[in-house]
């Protein structure tokens, strides 16, 4: 349908504990179209992680809603929902098993060229073969231990291969160096065709070349353009360039 991929984020408020201190978000609101790619800018802190877990209901507004294809999400099947909205978390999380389970995870059917393409799509492929068992390799306690980045990535191939409509990079590529991380976003764009894409963020080369980017301040979305006009709006997007 035309809204595959929508989210909206209509007043929303959220803190963790009921009734505490001062909300973690605060009135957030906003419209992605399908196929958009957005970046989510801001501070340690700032609510980044906060606003979009709550796209695959990790947690619930405490006011306000958030809707995805125009549905609000708390009428969603959760499973349904969790089959749309895909999530790769700042910390992946791999289980002891081989690099193939773990990519399949999202698609247990999936071939082995759908797991490849992803991985390559991920950057992970070429690591992957260089393990003398290749795919077949175990991780965890039992098996190779891995670098943080190269679990990044096989969290980004798993989420690749289940094919949500929306996908959410929470500061996925963190520990992959920035050319890794050029090639990676390259290669979302050209996989990820009609599908929607929020990438987190602290610093700027990541979310260049988002077609949006919201800048989050103290749970607030304190500006939002591509780029190029935020370099000209928004003097904390420039303090966060210059830094
Ligand atoms: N917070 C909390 N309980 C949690 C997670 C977060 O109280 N389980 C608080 C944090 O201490 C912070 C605020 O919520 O004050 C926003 O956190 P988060 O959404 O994680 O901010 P990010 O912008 O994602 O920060 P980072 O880049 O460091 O992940």
């Amino acid at each position: 349908s035309a809204l595959y991929g929508q989210v909206e984020f209509r007043h929303v408020f959220f803190g963790y504990e009921e009734g505490g201190e001062e909300p973690v978000l605060k009135d957030v609101s906003f419209l992605a179209k399908p196929g958009e790619t957005i970046g989510i800018l801001g501070s340690t802190g700032a609510g980044k992680s906060s606003l979009v877990n709550l796209m695959p209901r990790l947690y619930d507004p405490t006011e306000g809603s958030v809707l995805v294809n125009g549905v609000d999400v708390k009428s969603i099947p959760l499973e349904e929902l969790r089959s749309q909205v895909g999530i790769v978390l700042q910390q992946a999380v791999l289980f002891g098993g081989t690099i193939r389970d773990n990519i399949r995870y999202g698609k247990p059917d999936a071939s082995q060229d759908e797991i490849e393409a992803a991985a390559r799509a991920a950057e992970a492929h070429d690591f992957i073969q260089s393990f003398p068992e290749g795919y077949d390799t175990q991780i965890g306690q039992r098996g190779v231990t891995l670098s943080g980045g190269q679990k990044q990535r096989i969290s980004i191939a798993r989420a690749l291969l289940a094919q949500p409509g929306i996908l959410i990079l929470d500061d996925s590529t963190s520990a992959v160096d920035l050319r890794t991380e050029a090639r990676i976003r390259t290669a979302l764009r050209d996989r990820l065709q009609g599908s929607t894409c929020f990438i987190i963020a602290q610093r700027i080369s990541s979310v260049a070349d988002a077609d949006r980017i919201l800048v989050i301040e103290d749970g607030r979305i304190v500006a939002q353009g591509n780029h190029a006009e935020l370099m000209v709006s928004s003097e904390v997007y420039r303090d966060i360039y210059e830094s």
